[in-house]
C-alpha cells in the first residue's frame, strides 16, 4: 500500500497562500504551488484559498475542478498520463485509453487498489509524429501500443 503522508496543516497551506498572494492573479500561482508542494490540492485548502483572495468556496472548486492538471486527491506511487489529443485520437488513443483503464479497473483520475499507479489523460505531449503518446512520471514515450502499454504498466507494479 502507498504510505499514507500526513494531511497538509493549515499553516503550511497559509504560508503557501501567502507567499503568492501579491502576484496579480494570484488564484492559479496559488494552487500550482499547493500541487506541487503536496501532490495534490487538499480539501482543506480550499477555504483557506477562498477566504485570502475574498472569492468563494464555489470559484475556486471551479478552477481545481476546470483544470485536469490539479488533483483533489493524492495521486498514486506513479502517474501514467495517455494524451488523448487529436493526432493521438487518430492513432487509437481512445482505445488504448479505454483497454488500459479497463484492465487497470479504474475511471479517469482513478489509482489502482495497490496504490501503484494513477491514469490520467492529457493533452498533447508534443510527441504528435509518435501517436499515441503517453507519459509515465517525467518521462514520455511515444508509439504506444497495447503491447508497450503493458510492459510500462508492469514496470511501474500495477
Ligand atoms: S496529440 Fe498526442 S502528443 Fe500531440
Amino acid at each position: 500500500m502507498p504510505q499514507r503522508l500526513p494531511a497538509p496543516t493549515e499553516i503550511e497551506i497559509t504560508a503557501l497562500i501567502d507567499r503568492h498572494l501579491s502576484l496579480e492573479g494570484p488564484l492559479l500561482p496559488i494552487l500550482h504551488a499547493i500541487q506541487e508542494r503536496f501532490g495534490h490540492v487538499p480539501a482543506n485548502a480550499q477555504p483557506l484559498i477562498a477566504a485570502a483572495l475574498n472569492i468563494s468556496k464555489a470559484e475556486v472548486h471551479g478552477v481545481v475542478s476546470f483544470y485536469h492538471d490539479f488533483r483533489e486527491v493524492p495521486a498514486g506511487r506513479h502517474v501514467v498520463k495517455i494524451c488523448r489529443a487529436e493526432a493521438c485520437q487518430a492513432m487509437g488513443a481512445n482505445a488504448l485509453a479505454d483497454e488500459t483503464l479497463a484492465k487497470l479497473g479504474i475511471a479517469w483520475h482513478g489509482t489502482t487498489a495497490n496504490g501503484a499507479v494513477t491514469v490520467e489523460p492529457v493533452y498533447c505531449l508534443g510527441l504528435c509524429a509518435c501517436a499515441p503518446a503517453a507519459m509515465v512520471d517525467d518521462r514520455v514515450v511515444g508509439r504506444v501500443d497495447r503491447a508497450r502499454m503493458t510492459a510500462l504498466l508492469r514496470e511501474v507494479g500495477a
